[in-house]
């Protein structure tokens, strides 16, 4: 390493950070890793599939192949870290399946499964980590939330509900820790370009038997900058809450979603209103019978 590599690296954000990233494997979960390592870290990417493809080759990146959903599993992987390594500071919750049921039809096989990979191995890491992290007086852990546990999107019953404790887990792990120096957020993405997006995408498209060009139109309707967002987005966000320069934000959620829970869907002021529903009805029932708008009353 020359002088000035290293002196850059010093003034990396997470230089001599030790940094466990679940999902690692994943789409944010591959930008999150490469975001740490370039950041400065050492990076332990664990993933419970495809590790051998795992992206990157860095001294500073090493691949586990864990089970997130089994707390001893990550106990004993965190314990082995911190033998490795010295110390664990920053934990990154990114592992997460989802799917989706209709009330009414519920599978609770699934329910069960997914609840173990996103509520349950969030809390193993925690758990886990936090004792490390206060003995050291700093610390961060970034849950990955989702917009999804904002608004309610029909079928997501065990998706939603899991993304909501989620970010109830971070209020109350960031009072728990806040006396040690350790912080703790979620990150609330919106619609990102990784795997899990376009299974959604061809699962909208089967439903409705249309082509996906028609899925993505009526998708990207409901986000005002009309994109879905990079996974490398994500991934810079969580290193500035994993920053020194962060140390006084904690308990927050972090929504990136390209603007989609901030409004209501474009073109709700300025589309025709629809034909078929009667809007005199309506009308009357807003102004009451007889009485006026002030459009009419200024005619
Ligand atoms: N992509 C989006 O639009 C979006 C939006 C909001 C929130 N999120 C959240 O961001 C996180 C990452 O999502 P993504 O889009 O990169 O998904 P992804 O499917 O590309 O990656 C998820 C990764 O988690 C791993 N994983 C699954 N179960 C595991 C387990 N039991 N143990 C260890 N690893 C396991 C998978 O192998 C995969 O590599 C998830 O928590 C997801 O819910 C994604």
């Amino acid at each position: 390493m020359t002088t000035m590599s290293k002196k850059a690296d010093e003034r990396a954000p997470a230089a001599g950070r030790v940094a466990l990233i679940t999902g690692g494997a994943g789409g944010i979960g591959r930008a999150l890793v490469e975001a740490f390592v370039e950041a400065g870290a050492t990076v332990v990417a664990v993933d419970a599939h495809d590790v051998d493809s795992g992206s990157g080759s860095s001294d500073r990146l090493v691949w586990r192949r864990t089970d997130v959903s089994s707390p001893d599993e990550i106990g004993s992987l965190i314990d082995a870290v911190v033998r490795e390594f010295g110390r664990l500071d920053i934990v990154i919750n990114n592992a997460g399946v989802a799917h989706v049921d209709p009330l009414g039809a519920i599978d609770f096989g699934r329910w069960a499964e997914l609840m173990a990979v996103n509520v349950t191995g969030a809390v193993a890491c925690a758990d886990a980590a936090a004792p490390h992290m206060m003995r050291a007086g700093w610390g961060r852990i970034i849950n990955l939330s989702s917009v999804w546990s904002l608004v309610g999107a029909q079928t997501y019953s065990a998706y939603g509900a899991s993304k909501a404790a989620i970010r109830q887990l971070t209020k109350i792990w960031a009072a728990e820790l806040a006396p040690y120096g350790v912080t703790v957020n979620s990150i609330c993405p919106g619609w990102v370009k990784t795997p899990l997006l376009s299974r959604f995408v061809d699962r909208l498209a089967a439903l409705h038997r249309q082509p996906v060009e028609n899925v993505l139109r009526e998708v990207l309707h409901l986000v005002p900058q009309k994109r879905f967002l990079d996974p490398a987005e994500i991934a810079h966000a969580a290193l500035f809450l994993a920053s020194d320069m962060a140390q006084g934000i904690t308990g927050t959620d972090l929504v990136i979603d390209a603007g989609m829970s901030s409004t209501l869907p474009d073109g709700l002021f300025t589309r025709p209103v629809r034909g078929d529903v009667d809007y005199s009805k309506i009308k009357s029932e807003i102004y009451g019978e007889g009485l006026q708008s002030d459009q009419e009353a200024s005619k």
